[in-house]
């Protein structure tokens, strides 16, 4: 799989959680609770190594910066907002609000992203790279996400 349908596969998996999560009520506090924490621990982990894999190579290789600086300052606002809302109880109107901000700036990313990044990488990347990079981007995203996972509590009582 090349960076373009890997990235594409983690955005369209981001996409379904926030439709699912928005399809609940605030009295469904334990899907919301686990569709939250699911769809933040994927961005989180797909930003870094989008931001690590992607991101670098093309600030270092073509005339990207603006555009990968302006896509990192929304990263950092994405993650910032998934933090906020981690600190309000799901069924609050506070957390509904916030997270109708999130659902509109994910959505404006992973587009302009798919739109414009992907249309100057494929000018630069071959086939071949666009296919390694797929490869390093999957393997590290698997890392990054099993460190930032929460451990199994069960797993250490057990112990
Ligand atoms: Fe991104
Ligand atoms: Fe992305």
């Amino acid at each position: 799989m090349d960076i373009y349908a890997r990235i594409t596969q983690d955005h369209d998996a981001a996409r379904e959680s926030i439709e699912q999560l928005k399809a609940t009520t605030p009295r469904a506090v334990k899907t919301r609770k686990e569709l939250f924490r699911n769809l933040k621990l994927d961005l989180w982990a797909h930003h870094k190594v989008e931001e690590a894999v992607f991101y670098a190579y093309l600030r270092d290789t073509t005339d990207m910066n603006s555009e990968a600086y302006e896509g990192l300052n929304e990263h950092h606002v994405i993650n910032g907002l998934i933090e906020e809302l981690d600190t309000f109880p799901v069924d609050s109107e506070e957390w509904g609000v916030k997270f109708g901000a999130l659902s509109e700036i994910v959505d404006h990313h992973l587009k302009e992203e798919e739109d414009e990044f992907f249309k100057k990488a494929k000018k630069i990347l071959s086939a071949d790279a666009a296919k390694l990079m797929g490869e390093r981007f999957d393997a590290r995203k698997k890392v990054v996400l099993a460190a930032i996972s929460p451990l199994d509590a069960d797993l250490i009582r057990s112990a």
